[in-house]
């Protein structure tokens, strides 16, 4: 089974992913973490993070072990990797690793902006996860000072503002949800509740009690 999980930043969607691969025993992969390695890359080379060249050849030496770096969890390079991710050529070279990753037993959930809708639009179940920007610009600054750095909490809603519009206006693979996606709104509810409401979608899904 394959379940995809897209939505805005900052929205809960990672932690989602990991806790359902967790409860079926699935692999998951975070694909916003790819694009932040590409961008963390050219950072490193000082180079324009709008140089398609210098972009799509990051991408294509990207090396799954370095995707485990804490380098790439940071509030900037989610700003930077937005912003490589709408080079339509950088998508492109990400597209097969991705659908080998969902491909393989027993199981994947993989989560990002475009899952449902580009990457495995065949996903047994979707699920679009949002949250108030308020909310999550709160969450976002929990983690940054949890990691014992400082947040701005006005400065990272801005930029969650400005990352939304983004990644939402963006021509290729721009964020939305998949007609057949099931909205999840987790605004008000803690992880574990999230959790619970995701398993209560899958499950019901495979039971074919709900056609999303
Ligand atoms: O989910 P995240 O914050 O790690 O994503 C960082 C950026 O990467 C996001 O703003 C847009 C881009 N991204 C994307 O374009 N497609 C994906 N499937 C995942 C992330």
């Amino acid at each position: 089974m394959i379940i995809a999980i897209d939505g805005p930043a900052a929205s809960g969607k990672g932690t989602l992913g990991k806790r359902l691969a967790q409860h079926y025993g699935y692999r998951h992969l975070d694909t916003g973490v790819i694009y932040r390695a590409v961008a963390h890359a050219l950072l490193r080379q000082g180079a324009d993070l709008r140089d398609e060249a210098r972009a799509v050849k990051a991408a294509l030496e990207l090396e799954p072990e370095t995707l485990a770096d804490p380098a790439l969890k940071s509030h900037e390079a989610g700003e930077a990797a937005s912003v490589v991710s709408a080079i339509p050529k950088v998508r492109e070279v990400l597209v097969d690793f991705q659908r080998a990753f969902a491909a393989g037993p027993p199981g994947a959930v993989l989560d990002g902006r475009d899952i449902g809708t580009v990457i495995c639009p065949g996903a047994d179940v979707k699920i679009f996860v949002v949250a108030d920007p308020e909310v999550r610009a709160r969450r976002r600054a929990a983690e940054v000072r949890s990691r014992g750095e400082e947040a701005d909490e006005a400065k990272i809603l801005a930029d969650i503002l400005a990352r939304d519009e983004r990644d939402q206006n963006r021509p290729v693979a721009p964020l939305k949800p998949a007609k057949d996606a099931y909205l999840l709104d987790n605004s008000k509810l803690d992880i574990e509740a999230g959790v619970r409401a995701a398993i209560d979608i899958v499950e019901a899904v495979r039971a074919g009690r709900r056609r999303v």
